[in-house]
């Protein structure tokens, strides 16, 4: 990679054994709710990664203290900030901050970089209001101005199945007075829960027949700092995944990744395109399922994703539809369109990249129609703007070992986010 670019040339099977980072969702909650608690914790495995840097830099401008691999809690307590957050391009880090902020007794401003500044936080700031925080947005987006309130609990009802409202609302419930009871339609991915019942926090769970998920908490509650020990993040396996089942002869072994059955929906949908994975060594660690993943080249084929299936993906639907390109037949994704807000419209720029290498593919209101190739399809040389996207650069890059010439990704830079080793790792394993 030179500047922000980074190019690549097709052929070759992929082989090895590799450990992806630390995964970034189980990061941002270890080091923020831990800087919150009493006492200190140990964090192995931490995801080393602008977007976790970024909310270590906020903790710190808040009064917690970190060195080396230990945080210590401020005792529900934070510093006021005497300028406003910088939370980069990172969604995590100004959502669950907006939460937690919520309740602390004084005013901050939260920012971050052109793409999250383009980002919705109303879905944050509504239900906090109600809590009795008082919260402005910049037409809904940042800058976010917090004046924390005092805060009662609420029945919410979320709209959207997003893990960042749950555990914003949740962050301001712990400071509230009385019962929290928070739905949303389906299940998002589930960390937060598993971590405040590590830490000493009593929560209740339950699904109904409707795919609901209600978390219900009593305020006042205090979270005990706890040792975590992060998994592999399954979402950058999923890059890994997917170049080894398009590439003949690959064989990959991916050691202790991440297995949260609310975030493994990548694994039922490629195995049920006919991917070729194993799922060995699983145990559970610091309340978290992992695993290691042995992948081979694989003929896929055609398969729909959409329904209750999407929170248990929604970050893998770029390299997912990279996967369908390489299928045989037509694969629909559908109701993602969650995916149009994310670090950038997800649904336009893989229909973008996609099409620009050949790709027949349909943009659809709330997800795409992808006419596969087949297992022989060859890709056409580009060069792919990756619009500030970090999950895009990576799909392109993939996309990119089966193209008939060279593939260059403009602004690669943004790989440094989540997987700042992501360039080096696949060379390594490609001889
Ligand atoms: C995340 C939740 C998801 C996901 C994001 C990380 C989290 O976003 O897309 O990359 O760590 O809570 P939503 O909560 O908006 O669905």
């Amino acid at each position: 990679m030179s500047g922000g670019s980074l190019r690549l040339r097709p052929g070759g099977p992929l082989r090895g054994a590799i450990a992806v980072p630390g995964d970034k969702s189980v990061s941002h909650r270890s080091l923020i709710f831990n800087g919150f608690a009493s006492g200190s914790a140990k964090i192995e495995g931490l995801l080393d990664a602008e977007d976790v840097a970024c909310t270590a830099a906020c903790l710190k401008q808040l009064g917690v203290r970190m060195e080396g691999d230990r945080v210590w809690g401020c005792g529900h307590h934070f510093r006021a900030a005497s300028s406003p957050l910088y939370c980069g391009n990172s969604g995590t880090s100004i959502r669950l901050l907006m939460g937690l902020l919520s309740g602390q007794g004084f005013a901050v401003s939260l920012t971050g970089d052109e793409s999250l500044c383009r980002r919705p936080m109303e879905r944050i700031a509504k239900p906090l209001r109600l809590m009795g925080a008082d919260v402005a947005t910049t037409e809904g987006r940042p800058p976010v101005q917090v004046n924390s309130g005092t805060l009662r609990g609420i029945s919410y009802s979320s709209p959207i199945a997003s893990a960042q409202v749950k555990t914003a609302v949740l962050l301001a419930g712990l400071q509230a007075q009385g019962r929290l009871t928070l739905s949303e339609p389906r299940t998002s991915r589930d960390h937060t829960e598993r971590m405040f019942e590590s830490m000493g926090v009593q929560i209740d769970r339950s699904v109904a027949e409707d795919g609901t998920h209600t978390v219900v908490m009593e305020g006042g509650q205090r979270l005990h700092a706890s040792d975590v020990v992060v998994p592999g993040d399954i979402s950058s396996a999923a890059f890994f995944l997917v170049a080894a089942c398009i590439s003949p002869g690959s064989e990959l072994h991916l050691k202790r990744v991440g297995l949260n059955p609310t975030r493994t929906g990548v694994l039922d949908v490629l195995k049920r395109m006919g991917a070729r994975i194993e799922v060995c060594d699983r145990r559970v660690v610091s309340g978290e399922p992992m695993g290691d993943l042995h992948v081979v080249f694989s003929e896929l084929c055609a398969t729909q994703i959409g329904g209750r299936e999407i929170p248990t993906l929604i970050d893998e639907l770029p390299i997912l539809a990279v996967a369908a390109a390489f299928a045989s037949g037509e694969t629909r994704i559908s109701d993602a369109a969650e995916l149009r807000v994310k670090e950038s419209d997800r649904i336009s720029s893989t229909v973008g990249f996609l099409r620009a290498m050949g790709v027949q593919v349909e943009e659809m209101p709330d997800g795409m129609v992808i006419e596969g190739g087949g297992v022989d399809a060859e890709l056409l040389p580009t060069r792919v703007h990756a619009g500030g996207d970090h999950r895009i650069a990576m799909s392109a890059a993939v996309a990119g070992l089966r193209v008939r010439g060279e593939t260059q990704v403009e602004g690669a830079h943004s790989i440094a986010t989540s997987f700042p080793q992501f360039p080096t790792i696949l060379e390594s394993v490609r001889g």
